[in-house]
């Protein structure tokens, strides 16, 4: 947080499953990897691309994460199925060693392509829709402490969730 590269929008990725791509998500999948997130946008490792990644596996160090799909998203589209928010806890890879409060719409559909360019259509709720509306933001120069409301919400994660291995996006 406070590199100029984070407060871009992203460009359309305009060819596919390139070798450049193809390096590109391994970039992406090691860092997501090595830094233990649920997901991650090509803007946070300096690349001005609509390219997402997210997912959750079931895991035992985790037991409440609920599991999402591991997806790689180009050039997505939200869309927005109601008004219904819920506020839930986040971090993110960019803004490390912080937890902060952030609505989200509960329920969304998605649209974009794979590596390919095969198409993606999905319409979900609860975490994954939080996921890629973090991922997403990210694509318009958004950090999660822009959508906060009530900034007393915002702290240490080691203070707020003591003892407690967390995830970041
Ligand atoms: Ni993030």
């Amino acid at each position: 947080m406070g590199d100029s590269r984070l407060l871009r929008v992203a460009e359309l990725v305009d060819r596919f499953d390139t070798p450049a791509l193809a390096e590109l998500l391994q970039d992406m999948r090691d860092t997501m990897a090595a830094e233990n997130g649920a997901g991650l946008a090509a803007p946070q490792i300096g690349v001005n691309l609509q390219v997402v990644i997210f997912g959750v596996e079931q895991n035992s160090r985790y037991p409440d994460a609920e599991e999402v799909p591991f997806t790689v998203l180009i050039n997505p589209t939200l869309y927005q199925l109601d008004e219904e928010m819920e506020d839930g806890w986040e971090g993110c890879l960019s803004v490390p060693g912080m937890r902060g409060m952030v609505p989200r719409f509960k329920r969304l559909r998605y649209t974009g392509v794979d590596p390919q360019g095969n198409p993606i259509d999905r319409t979900v709720s609860d975490f994954h829709a939080r996921v890629v509306q973090h991922e997403c933001d990210h694509l318009y120069g958004v950090l999660y402490p822009m959508r906060m409301k009530d900034m007393r919400q915002f702290g240490f994660t080691e203070v707020l969730f003591p003892n407690q291995e967390i995830m970041d996006e």
